[in-house]
């Protein structure tokens, strides 16, 4: 299942897309110059008249205080706030929890990012993982990553991020504490900026060019302008991308050159983008938000994910207030299957659909236009997991290994791992099993605990 390392070049294949001018959604977030500003996945954080202040999705604004500082990166996981100034502040209400992480980086941090659990901070040498307190450093055969990096992707259902090393771009796959590499490219060139869209895919660009990671492997984008950086999120329909020609806004279909009047200077450096792809820029009337077409994120499965057990799914619109329909359909099955909303969000329970693929589609209607965002997931409810079909592969490529006889903890077949179940879902769960290895992915995981809600159906 993990393909240790494979090589593809990057530009074989080109692509020429229209350009078109658009006029973007934009909202004014503060009518306040601010001296430094940074996106999380949803909240805006800037430091203005010595303070800095948290602007929540619903447009609250948050006072924290008495910090201070030109704000260059932001990210959240669950109640834990981490802003970067010139060092890394975690703040959980409105007190600091961790004064220390800077001095126990192996760099100066430069950059941070969040996908679920974890914080990916980036620092001049080398990345590092923050995960429920714990540092761990991500590293190839022993060399630490330089970046640039990029989190939040995903490949094939896996949970993915990209950090690069000069000429190879790796994506790292993982679950929990352990992260190891499932794909490397090598580009003929220095890779200069990576992002992920919405679909988990990552862009790049490399000595001028742009080229984004598809199904079909790499493909170059031709602007015909020379690429700067490129700017995504982990929910973006596209990307962002500074050229020597101004903006570009890049989705599978289009290339936009966004007009409108929040765009001057904004390619002026420290663009952040939020989780939906929305561009944070600043000027000195204050903080602004541009989008293209009103994205919507969809908080749930990962594209490609197997979905074996219950899970929440979560959906919030940029432009709630213009909002005038919400809905979250579940599409394969004979007719689509609406899943109730209560407050943006609801659960999607496999069970009882007949396996197979499936389409989870939102829906945001707004009075000119409707935003939907898709992902293909694969449906798979506890009853219809079974030894052979689903479970043996993971056992025959990630454990039968050590576990057939030669280890104390024998688990040699369906019998052996009913009877030892809980002790194999914690060891996996933490990423203390496969020993040495990487960890399972979320959805294999997912099926294991699905196959014991099933009864252990041989
Ligand atoms: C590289 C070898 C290796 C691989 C691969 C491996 N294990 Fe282990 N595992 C060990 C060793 C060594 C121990 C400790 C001795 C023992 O309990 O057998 C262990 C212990 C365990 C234990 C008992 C832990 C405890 O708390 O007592 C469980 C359960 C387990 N492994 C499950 C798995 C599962 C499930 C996989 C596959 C997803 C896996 N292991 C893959 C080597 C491995």
């Amino acid at each position: 299942m993990w393909v240790a390392f494979f090589l593809a070049c990057g530009g074989q294949s080109a692509l020429d897309l229209p350009f078109q001018q658009i006029e973007p959604y934009s909202a004014t977030l503060l009518a306040n110059p601010v001296r430094g500003v940074a996106t999380t996945d949803a909240s805006v954080v800037v430091d203005v008249e010595d303070q800095w202040r948290w602007i929540h999705p619903d447009g609250e604004v948050e006072r924290l205080f008495p910090w201070t500082g030109t704000i260059r990166g932001a990210a959240q996981v669950g109640t834990d706030r981490f802003v970067l100034v010139d060092r890394v502040t975690v703040v959980r209400g409105n007190t600091a929890v961790d004064a220390l992480l800077s001095d126990v980086l192996p760099g100066e941090p430069e950059s941070l990012c969040s996908d679920g659990d974890a914080v990916w901070i980036q620092t001049d040498q080398g990345v590092v993982l923050w995960r429920a307190g714990v540092l761990a450093e991500l590293r190839v055969d022993g060399r630490p990553m330089p970046g640039p990096a990029a989190c939040g992707g995903s490949l094939y259902g896996e949970r993915v991020a990209w950090l690069a090393e000069g000429e190879l771009l790796h994506a790292f796959a993982g679950n929990g504490a352990a992260w190891a590499v499932f794909e490397t490219t090598a580009f003929a060139d220095p890779v200069d900026s990576v992002a992920v869209d919405g679909t988990g895919w990552a862009w790049v660009t490399s000595a001028g060019a742009l080229h984004a990671r598809t199904s079909d492997g790499w493909r170059e984008v031709v602007l015909e302008v020379e690429a700067l950086e490129v700017f995504g999120g982990r929910g973006s329909a596209g990307v962002w991308v500074t050229t020597t020609d101004g903006l570009r806004w890049v989705d599978a279909e289009r290339i936009i050159v966004p007009t409108g009047p929040s765009l001057e200077g904004a390619e002026s450096g420290g663009l952040q983008t939020d989780a939906v792809g929305r561009l944070t820029v600043s000027d000195t009337a204050g903080v602004h938000q541009v989008a293209i077409d009103r994205p919507l994120w969809l908080d749930g499965p990962l594209e490609g994910a197997v979905v074996a057990e219950p899970v929440l799914v979560s959906l919030s619109a940029t432009a709630p207030e213009e909002v005038t329909g919400l809905r979250l359909q579940l599409r394969g099955g004979a007719d689509p299957l609406d899943l109730p909303l209560s407050e943006g969000a609801a659960v999607f329970d496999p069970q009882g659909l007949p396996p197979g693929p499936y389409v989870l589609r939102a829906e945001a209607t707004y009075a000119d236009r409707t935003t939907v965002v898709e992902r293909n997931v694969e449906v798979l409810p506890a009853g219809s997991i079974t030894w052979t079909a689903h479970v043996q592969s993971i056992h025959e490529g990630s454990c039968a290994v050590c576990h057939t006889g030669s280890t104390e903890t024998v688990l040699d077949g369906p019998e052996a791992w009913e009877a030892s179940i809980a002790g194999i879902l914690d060891n996996v769960e933490s990423g203390a099993m496969p020993l040495g290895g990487p960890s399972l992915a979320p959805g294999d995981i997912a099926l294991i605990r699905a196959w014991r809600d099933g009864g252990f159906t041989r």
